[in-house]
């Protein structure tokens, strides 16, 4: 695990985009694991300033998001399809039939809904860069607290915080979906490379028990230390609880220093 220590949230942006961009530019082909939410938003928006540079082209990838409110229609503003397509799709040249959200419209057969999204996946290669936000209940995609650490795509009850954290963006509370389609746990740990940013004092929790707690259901992000390749960027807000930020600052310059390529 590569813990990336940056001054703010502007910096983690450019950080996280330098990184993806390079992952892009070394493989055309790539597929993406895209996350929606207010992290992610500068480094679309770094992406989206190379495209229009002509320094990225997304053309040749794919990309498939964590997950969809049960209940709304792409079309509806707080979906996570209206996210994306207003952060990022509508801005760059990926192709819309390879650019996949759950369909959070979907009724009766779950299972077999979430079963195809992962089918998928595996037939477009398997994930090979996953981005991903952290909730202050320390969840991943929608995995909430006391998710399985192995589970899968799936129907998933929202937790009271996370729909506190979110129901602003709803007219009323009754707005609010209650539950969500999710990449589980292991989906996202069968990805090749994990990319994880956070930036403010509100995530500062949840970042210290992911990276230096133990492994436990009760913070999803935990299972992270199970992944071989993980790099947390994360502003100075977001690391005020670590214990060992200087020890995470000597991994890095010896990175830089023996293996330069994990950074790129
Ligand atoms: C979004 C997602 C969530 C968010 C998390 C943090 O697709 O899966 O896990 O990453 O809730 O949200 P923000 O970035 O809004 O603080």
């Amino acid at each position: 695990m590569l813990v990336v220590l940056k001054k703010d949230y502007d910096d983690v942006s450019r950080e996280a985009a330098r990184i993806v961009a390079g992952a892009i530019r070394a493989k055309p082909h790539i597929v993406l694991g895209l996350a929606t939410g207010s992290t992610p938003q500068g480094l679309y928006k770094e992406l989206i300033a190379f495209y229009h540079e002509g320094s990225l082209d997304f053309s040749r990838a794919t990309s498939f998001n964590l997950d969809e409110y049960l209940g709304l229609a792409p079309t509806h503003p707080q979906s996570f399809h209206y996210f994306m397509e207003q952060n990022l799709f509508s801005s760059v040249n990926l192709p819309r039939e390879r650019a996949h959200v759950p369909d959070g419209t979907i009724a009766g057969n779950y299972e077999d809904y979430c079963e195809r999204y992962e089918q998928s996946i595996k037939s477009a290669g398997g994930i090979d860069l996953q981005i991903l936000g952290i909730g202050r209940n320390g969840h991943i995609g929608f995995n909430e607290p006391t998710s399985s650490l192995a589970s899968r795509t799936r129907l998933k009850a929202l937790s009271r915080e996370t729909i506190e954290d979110n129901r602003h963006v709803f007219a009323n509370e009754s707005e609010m979906p209650k539950c969500a389609i999710t990449m589980g746990i292991g989906t996202i740990l069968d990805s090749k490379r994990v990319l994880i940013l956070a930036a403010g004092r509100s995530k500062a929790a949840a970042v210290a028990k992911a990276i230096e707690g133990p492994i436990t259901s009760s913070v999803s992000a935990s299972a992270l230390q199970l992944h071989p390749d993980v790099t947390f960027i994360i502003d100075e807000e977001a690391a005020y609880s670590l214990t060992q930020r200087d020890y995470y600052r000597h991994v890095l310059e010896m990175t830089k220093l023996f293996t330069p390529e994990r950074l790129s």
